[in-house]
């Protein structure tokens, strides 16, 4: 292929990937298979190569990440990035139309109202059609050059037809979706949890690594553009519905409002409705639609006049903090836990929550005896704001972190601004790994969870891991116990006996290998068939393994060559635990059901929900009646309401009758 030849065709496979991107991203459409958008960019890839001079910075090949950076460039903004005032209730709304009414000489003014997104302000800039910058707000002056980052959101167009130049703003985020499996990734991992999608969303753009940010599933919503005068247009919302036509996405909630009335009437719409948005708002914004009378409504230092932020009541509570106790994770992790008195967040009961590491709490100044402020967004764990400092009375007492461990008495390590008991036998650490065993994703034993194992332990019942095959000898104890009963201690017992069959994945993930999740586990299961096989590998061995690198290849070395771990292995043997991988006779574990909690919901079309409900469990999925944060997967029929909202509100995947038939004809072929 000659020169011009082949600039023909990388600007066909150009356009077509882009319109395809586009059709997936923004519209959620797509009318190309994956296999074909693979085989088109593989192609534009092969060609770029071999034709340099013809790969464009915007290419769609230079989406998935790209060179590590040393430090953001400070860049400043061609026009002020400004914030919105804010109005926190009817009052304020009224005040604020009172104005705009009074500004525009009118009786009745026409906005905008739109949602006001939970994430991270962006400002994109275009030349020639090309994407030359995307900026954070920084200080409103200067941002941060965050392009390497943003250009892997497959939503923004990297180029567009319109070639003059201009500026759009909008705001990044993460999918509530997103959030939900990152944070089960990372809980996983052993990795602290983000507690929001906006926290999530800037802790990816400020990723220096663009890798890392491409990982991470972020998207973005469109809706300022700031040189809409420049390019003749001159009402707000022919803005917005001219960027959807440049191919951006905007948000589609969005109304236009004519008067007080409405905007009241969409405020109280959408405070219902935001829950069941598959992403994060902390607000509405309201925009006088006339773009032309902005300069006379006029502005002050940070802020326009024309525009307002209602924010949500918020989901904060405010509490006494009574103590703070350390608790000790499997890894021998050390958290630091605030006791509180008991209040209400958002609808639930909190007493505890996580204060993350020492340096968490002396960065908020957290003491014992303040009054703290405690946030919950949807589905994820509470989370402390922050001290009253105005509250103090003098009888606070600053926390103090002990240098040895509250359970077993050993020295703590500080390792990464987090602090370790590495005392392998520890108490503490013992019974996680105990409850790490028993847990729904690795040896699932019904009956047996953190608490009911702490009171097992105390007792003496259980030690470690391979303990739990013994605990038939105190059933008579047991029972003796309050609480339980003779039905409820057989249960379990048949329960530990059943998880002897359990498949290899199983077992090693339950082993508390560090690095080695529920995902890593199949892997390893599948290729080595045996946990005896492991005993013989080498790191280098296991670093031919696709997903191990060398730190989890070296985990994985040591666990199974140390003393007091063989020791244990040997005893879940004659136990009669099973070692072999079984999935690939009975279920196959890369399913994409397997071992997944599913409800049903709505009328199926294909089968009965009976006939469903048997093919899925058949295959090593659990089928459950109602939705909670234990749900993975929510198939839907027509007539699906409130277990389809719940689920969309809890962030789980939900997915129609057909793509759930698409992925059980896949069914053995590693789907
Ligand atoms: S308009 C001059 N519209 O909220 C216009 N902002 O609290 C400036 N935000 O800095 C922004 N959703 O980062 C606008 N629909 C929306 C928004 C929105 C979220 C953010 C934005 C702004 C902040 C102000």
């Amino acid at each position: 292929m000659n020169l011009e030849e082949a600039k023909g065709k990388v600007k066909e496979l150009t356009d077509l990937l882009n319109k395809y991107n586009y059709e997936y991203y923004v519209l959620n459409q797509s009318s190309v298979s994956d296999q074909e958008f693979d085989r088109l960019m593989n192609e534009l890839t092969i060609l770029e190569k071999e034709f340099p001079e013809l790969a464009s910075p915007n290419s769609p090949t230079k989406r998935v990440g790209g060179a590590v950076q040393t430090e953001f460039k400070k860049v400043p903004h061609r026009r002020l990035m400004l914030s919105l005032a804010n109005a926190f209730n009817e009052d304020d709304l009224r005040d604020f139309d009172r104005k705009m009414r009074e500004a525009l000489h009118t009786d009745c003014v026409s906005y905008m109202g739109e949602m006001k997104i939970d994430g991270l302000g962006m400002s994109l800039l275009y030349e020639d059609g090309n994407l030359k910058y995307a900026l954070t707000r920084g200080d409103g002056v200067t941002g941060e050059d965050v392009t390497a980052n943003v250009r892997t959101i497959r939503s923004i167009p990297l180029t567009v037809g319109e070639k003059r130049s201009f500026e759009v703003r909008g705001e990044v985020y993460m999918p509530k979706n997103s959030l939900a499996a990152l944070n089960k990734q990372r809980e996983e991992n052993g990795e602290s949890l983000f507690a929001n999608c906006r926290n999530a969303a800037a802790g990816s753009i400020r990723q220096l690594d663009p890798n890392v940010a491409a990982s991470r599933k972020l998207d973005a919503f469109w809706y300022y553009l700031v040189n809409a005068r420049e390019l003749n247009i001159h009402i707000h919302s022919d803005s917005l519905d001219y960027l959807d036509t440049l191919g951006f996405k905007t948000n589609h909630e969005r109304r236009k409002l004519r008067g007080i009335d409405e905007l009241l009437a969409y405020v109280r719409e959408y405070t219902e409705k935001r829950d069941s948005l598959p992403y994060d708002i902390d607000g509405l914004v309201f925009k006088v639609d006339d773009i032309d009378s902005y300069d006379s409504i006029g502005y002050t230092a940070k802020t326009p006049k024309w525009a307002i932020a209602y924010k949500f009541p918020p989901k904060e509570a405010y509490t006494k903090l009574l103590d703070i106790v350390l608790s000790i994770g499997r890894t021998g992790r050390v958290t630091p836990n605030a006791i509180l008195e008991p209040v209400r967040v958002d609808g639930s009961l909190v007493q505890r929550a996580t204060l993350n590491n020492e340096d968490f709490v002396r960065e908020k100044d957290v003491r014992i005896g303040d009054i703290i402020g405690l946030h919950k967004a949807a589905d994820v764990i509470p989370e402390v704001t922050g001290p009253l400092k105005e509250r103090r009375d003098g009888n606070e007492r600053p926390f103090v972190m002990p240098s040895t461990c509250p359970v077993c008495g050993g020295p703590l390590t500080k390792v990464g601004g987090m602090h370790f008991c590495l005392n392998q036998h520890c108490a503490a650490r013992k019974v996680e790994g105990i409850v790490h065993f028993v847990s729904r994703d690795a040896m699932d034993i019904d009956g047996m969870g953190p608490s009911v194992t702490e009171e097992f332990f105390n007792e003496g019942f259980l030690s470690d891991i391979p303990s739990i095959y013994h605990l038939k000898g105190h059933a008579q104890e047991i029972k003796d116990i309050d609480g339980w009963s003779d039905r409820s201690v057989d249960n379990l017992l048949t329960a530990i006996e059943n998880s002897k069959n359990q498949s290899l994945e199983r077992l090693l993930n339950g082993l508390g290998i560090k690095e080695v999740g529920t995902k890593l586990s199949k892997s390893l299961a599948k290729r080595y068939k045996n946990l005896e096989a492991f005993y013989t590998l080498g790191e280098e061995d296991l670093l031919k393994v696709d997903d191990i690198g060398p730190v989890a290849a070296k985990h994985i070395h040591d666990y199974f060559h140390d003393e007091t771990h063989l020791d244990e292995l040997k005893r879940l043997k004659e136990s009669g635990v099973n070692f072999d991988y079984l999935g690939a006779d009975t279920v196959d574990v890369n399913s994409y059901f397997y071992g997944k909690t599913i409800v049903l919901t709505g009328t199926l079309l294909s089968h009965t929900r009976e006939e469903m409900t048997e093919i899925l469990e058949g295959i090593g999925a659990k089928c459950a009646s109602s939705v909670s944060k234990k749900t993975d997967i929510v198939i839907y029929g027509p007539g699906a309401g409130s277990k389809l909202a719940k689920a969309q509100e809890l962030g789980i995947e939900t997915m129609d009758e057909k793509t759930a038939l698409d992925h059980l004809s896949r069914l053995g072929s590693n789907d």
